[in-house]
C-alpha cells in the first residue's frame, strides 16, 4: 500500500532524529523542530548577469541530475540548474538582447519556460520546444518590458509537475531604468533577497518522492516539508533597516498565506509582472502556484529580533530573520513606485469566456477539453483588448496562467471591489478558489504567428499535467 501523509510525516521525522539532528523531532508544525539551526543559513542563488558576446548577453546554463543535502549527512538526488537544486538568479535588463543557453545533460527530455516573459512563441521554452537529452537550445530575444520578478521552469507534457518537483526552478530578475532610480533596497542578497517557497515530501531514505496517488493529482500534491531556496528551517541575517523580498510560490499546487509571527505590517512593492503603483500596506499575502510578490519589510527597529516569516495556512515556517547587524544605509521606499497601463472594460471589443473543470479525478479540462498540443484552442487578433472571463466551476481552489502577457484584473465574482489592492499589479497567474469568476483584460501585443501557439492553464502543476491547458496563437 502507498504511504500516505503521516507515515511520510513520520519518516521524516525519525530521519531527523537518526542524523543527530536532535531536538525532539515531533515539532511537525514548525521547521525549527529536529534539524541543527545553525547550519542552515538561507542559499542565495547564484546572481547571472550575462557573459557579452558581440552585444548580445550570454547565459550558459547546464540542466543536470546532481545531489543536495537537505538533510545533515544526506545526499538527496535532485534536479538542477547549475548547482545542487533550483538554478541560478538570471538579472536581464529592458532592452538587453539575450540568449538563454540550456543544456540537458539528464537522461530525458525536458523544456525550459520564462514564465511572465513578454516572448515570441517559439522562444517560450514551452510544451513545443523540448530539450532532448544531450542537446542545447537557446532561447533568444530581446527584453521588452517592464521591471519584474519572473522565473523559469520545465513545461514538458505530463511533465512538468515531476520536473519542477525534482529542483528544475530559478528567477529571472527584469529590471529597467525607472526601478533603478527609486530607493528601494537592491542589493542581491543582502537587502534585497530571493525566496523561493516549495513543499516537498521526502521518502525514508531521504529522497524526494514524486508519486502523486489519483486522489493526489486531484488536490495537488503538497509535501509536508517546507523549503526556502533548497533550505529547510532556513535562517538569513540581515540588518536593522528596509529589506525586500522577491517571493515565489515555487510549490507543485499548495495555496500558501504568508505573514510573519509577531503580524507586522509590510508593504507589498509589486506583483507578478511590475510594480504597484503604490506600496500596498498588508500583513499577509495569499499566493498560489507560480504568483510573485515583492515585498518590503522595515526592520529599523528590530536589532537583535528574530522574526518568523510562515505560512499562517498550514503554520509552518519558511525563514528565521535574524536582525544581528546594524547599519546607517538605510532606504525609504517612495510612496509612488510607477504608473500602469491598465486597459479598462469598456476598450475590450471581445469576451472571451473560459471554464475550469474536471470529468473525473485525473481528467481536468478547460472550456470542456483536456490540453491538446495538435489543437489551437483560441486564435487573439494582435493589440486587440479582450476580456477573459475564468470560471472556476469546480468547489475546490485553482488558478490560471497565460503566457506572453500580462493581465489586469478588472473583477473577482461580478465586483470591482473584490479585487485586492495588492492584486492591482500587472499579473500573469490569477487565483481561484472554489466557485470564483475572474474578469481580466488582457492584450497581445508584438509577435505573431498562426502555427506557434502559447499557453494558458491552471498552474497548479499537478492539474497542469492531467489536461487543464489550453493553447492560443497570436494572429
Ligand atoms: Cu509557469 Cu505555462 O507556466
Ligand atoms: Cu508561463
Ligand atoms: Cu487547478
Amino acid at each position: 500500500m502507498k504511504r500516505r501523509n503521516f507515515l511520510k510525516l513520520s519518516t521524516v521525522t525519525s530521519l531527523w532524529l537518526l542524523t543527530g539532528c536532535g531536538g525532539g523531532g515531533t515539532n511537525s508544525s514548525g521547521v525549527d523542530g529536529g534539524l541543527a539551526n545553525s547550519t542552515n543559513k538561507l542559499t542565495i542563488p547564484p546572481l547571472l548577469t550575462g557573459t557579452d558576446v558581440n552585444g548580445v548577453k550570454n547565459y550558459d546554463l547546464t540542466i543536470q541530475k546532481a545531489t543536495h543535502t537537505f538533510f545533515t549527512g544526506l545526499s538527496t538526488n535532485t534536479y538542477a540548474v547549475n548547482g545542487t537544486y533550483l538554478a541560478p538568479t538570471l538579472k536581464l535588463t529592458n532592452g538587453d538582447e539575450v540568449s538563454i543557453n540550456y543544456t540537458n545533460k539528464l537522461d530525458e527530455t525536458t523544456t525550459m519556460h520564462g514564465h511572465g516573459m513578454h516572448v515570441p512563441a517559439d522562444m517560450d521554452g514551452a510544451a513545443h520546444q523540448p530539450i532532448e537529452s544531450g542537446a542545447t537550445w537557446s532561447a533568444k530575444y530581446t527584453v521588452n518590458q517592464r521591471a519584474c520578478t519572473n522565473w523559469y521552469h520545465p513545461h514538458l507534457m505530463g511533465k512538468t509537475a515531476e520536473h519542477v518537483y525534482k529542483g528544475l526552478a530559478g528567477l529571472i530578475i527584469v529590471e529597467d531604468d525607472e526601478i533603478n532610480a527609486l530607493d528601494l533596497p537592491k542589493e542581491y542578497g543582502v537587502d534585497d533577497i530571493p525566496l523561493i517557497l516549495q513543499d516537498r515530501f521526502f521518502d525514508s531514505n531521504g529522497q524526494i518522492d514524486y508519486s502523486p496517488s489519483r486522489r493526489e493529482i486531484m488536490m495537488g500534491y503538497h509535501g509536508d516539508v517546507f523549503i526556502t531556496n533548497g533550505v529547510i528551517n532556513a535562517f538569513i541575517d540581515v540588518a536593522n533597516k528596509e529589506v525586500r523580498f522577491r517571493i515565489l510560490n515555487g510549490s507543485n499546487s499548495t495555496v500558501y498565506d504568508l505573514a510573519f509571527d509577531d503580524g507586522r505590517t509590510f508593504k507589498q512593492i509589486g506583483t507578478d509582472n511590475s510594480l504597484l503603483e503604490s506600496p500596498v500596506p498588508i500583513t499577509h499575502i495569499r499566493l498560489s502556484p507560480a504568483e510573485r510578490a515583492e515585498i518590503v519589510v522595515d526592520f529599523s527597529s528590530d536589532l537583535n529580533k528574530t522574526i518568523l516569516f510562515k505560512d499562517v495556512a498550514q503554520n509552518k515556517n519558511f525563514l528565521k530573520v535574524k536582525v544581528t547587524k546594524e547599519t546607517i544605509n538605510t532606504t525609504t521606499t517612495p510612496n509612488t513606485l510607477t504608473t500602469l497601463n491598465r486597459h479598462t472594460l469598456d476598450q475590450a471589443v471581445r469576451t472571451r469566456t473560459f471554464s475550469l473543470s474536471a470529468s473525473g479525478p485525473g481528467d481536468f479540462r478547460i472550456n470542456g477539453v483536456s490540453m491538446n498540443m495538435s489543437v489551437i484552442n483560441e486564435r487573439v487578433p494582435l493589440n486587440d483588448v479582450e476580456i477573459w472571463e475564468v470560471t472556476n466551476t469546480m468547489g475546490m481552489n485553482h488558478n490560471f496562467h497565460i503566457h506572453d502577457s500580462h493581465f489586469i484584473i478588472a473583477k473577482r465574482n461580478g465586483s470591482e471591489a473584490n479585487v485586492l489592492e495588492n492584486e492591482k499589479g500587472y499579473k500573469d497567474t490569477v487565483f481561484l478558489s472554489g466557485n470564483d469568476t475572474v474578469t481580466l483584460i488582457v492584450k497581445m501585443t508584438d509577435f505573431t504567428s498562426s502555427t506557434k501557439p502559447y499557453m494558458y492553464h491552471c498552474h497548479f502543476l499537478e492539474h497542469e499535467d492531467a489536461g487543464m491547458m489550453g493553447q492560443f496563437t497570436v494572429e
